[in-house]
């Protein structure tokens, strides 16, 4: 791992691990009887999250993918998203969970949730495990939600930039001479 350009460390390894712990604990609650439930992760961000998360969840879970355009190399977004991988399953009548790194300006969440729930799944809710209030454009209900953020661009535990940085175990704050 290789963490020049990180400026300090915003959640450690323990800090992650217990968040995600709870987490976990808290969606197993909320759906049992409801079982299973389909967790899509968003590529790639999701995915460190995600591998831990679903390990703390302790009902059936169906795991799927997605790829939807996001900042590209820049840290600004794009304003709108594109499925560039979709579903090859049918989530009509299912209890669907979104995994995500992070809601920024919220834009990539609510586009993807307008497009899923035109397919008519059992319920559709959202855990992200970082969360920037502050930046919000776009509206969307975020249902779980690990921990909220300042404006700040930060790396690790699979959040990239420049598609670097996602091997970090521990979310850190880039420093802005890096992207600015
Ligand atoms: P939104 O559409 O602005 O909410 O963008 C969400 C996506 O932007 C996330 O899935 C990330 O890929 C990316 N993103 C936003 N903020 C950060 C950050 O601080 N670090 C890394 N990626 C980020
Ligand atoms: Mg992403």
């Amino acid at each position: 791992m290789n963490s020049n350009g990180v400026d300090y460390v915003l959640f450690s390894e323990e800090q992650l691990k217990e968040r995600v712990r709870e987490l976990g604990k808290q969606i197993s609650e909320d759906y049992k009887g409801e079982e299973p439930i389909i967790a899509i992760g968003i590529l790639k961000g999701s995915v460190i999250f995600l591998a831990d998360l679903i390990r703390e969840i302790n009902i059936h879970t169906e795991l799927e993918f997605m790829v939807v355009s996001s900042y590209g190399n820049g840290s600004q977004t794009s304003g709108n998203i594109k499925i560039l991988k979709d579903l090859d399953i049918d989530i009509g009548g299912h209890n669907v969970l979104i995994i995500e790194d992070i809601i920024d300006s919220g834009v990539t969440l609510s586009n993807l949730k307008k497009s899923l729930l035109a397919r008519n799944p059992k319920s559709l809710k959202i855990c992200t495990l970082l969360n920037k209030p502050d930046r919000r454009k776009a509206e969307v209900k975020v249902d779980y939600s690990g921990f909220d953020i300042p404006d700040e661009f930060v790396v690790g535990y699979g959040l990239d930039y420049a598609n670097l940085y996602r091997n970090l175990p521990y979310i850190g704050v880039l420093k802005r001479e890096v992207y600015e």
